[in-house]
C-alpha cells in the first residue's frame, strides 16, 4: 500500500510523512526530491530555466515512476495533485491524505521562506495571504478527493496515530 499526503506547500507533509513511515517501518519518499534526483537539478531551477509546464510533466512522470513500489510513505508537492490527473492516479494506487489548514496558518509558516519557492516569489503580508488564498480556492477541489482529511494544526505526533487509526479501520 502507498499512502500519498496532500495539501498546500507549508502544511506539514514532509514532517508527518518522515515521522508516519518510521511509524510504520515503511520506507519514505518525498516526491519533490524525486523530481530533482531525476532532473540532476534543484526545482527552483527547473521552473527558472524550464518552466513550470515542463516541472509538471516531470511532477507527474516522478510520480508514475513510483508504481512499483509496494509500501512506502509519499509527501507530494502542493500542485501535484492538480495536474496531469495525478489525484485520479493516486487514488487509483493507494489511499490519499490531505492536511488541511487554512490561509492565514499557511502564510505565516510560508512568510519566512516566500523568498525560495517559485510559485510565491518573495511575496509579503497581505499580497502573499491573498495568493495563498487564491490558490488553495483553485485547488480545493483536486485535495477535496483524497480518501482521508487531517486537521493540520494539530501536532506531527498527534496526526500520526489519527492517520495509524484511519488507516487501521480501513485494514491497512
Ligand atoms: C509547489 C510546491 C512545492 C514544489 C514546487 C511547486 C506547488 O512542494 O513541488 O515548488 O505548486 O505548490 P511543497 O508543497 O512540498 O513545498
Amino acid at each position: 500500500m502507498k499512502v500519498f499526503l496532500v495539501g498546500f506547500m507549508g502544511c506539514g507533509k514532509t514532517t508527518l510523512g518522515r515521522l508516519f513511515a518510521r511509524r510504520l517501518g515503511w520506507p519514505f519518499l518525498d516526491l519533490d526530491l524525486e523530481i530533482e534526483r531525476r532532473a540532476g537539478k534543484t526545482i527552483p531551477d527547473i521552473f527558472q530555466q524550464e518552466g513550470e509546464a515542463t516541472f509538471r510533466k516531470l511532477e507527474a512522470d516522478a510520480l508514475r515512476s513510483l508504481e512499483p513500489l509496494e509500501r512506502a510513505v509519499i509527501s507530494t508537492g502542493g500542485g501535484a495533485p492538480c495536474f496531469h490527473e495525478n489525484m485520479d492516479w493516486m487514488n487509483q494506487h493507494g489511499c490519499t491524505v490531505f492536511l488541511h489548514l487554512d490561509p492565514e496558518a499557511l502564510a505565516a509558516r510560508l512568510a519566512p521562506q516566500a523568498a525560495h519557492r517559485p510559485l510565491l516569489r518573495g511575496l509579503q503580508g497581505k499580497e502573499l495571504l491573498l495568493t495563498i488564498q487564491n490558490q488553495l480556492e483553485a485547488r480545493h477541489p483536486f485535495y477535496r478527493r483524497a480518501k482521508f482529511v487531517l486537521d493540520a494544526r494539530k501536532a506531527p505526533e498527534v496526526l500520526c496515530e489519527e492517520l495509524l487509526e484511519l488507516l487501521f479501520a480501513k485494514g491497512l
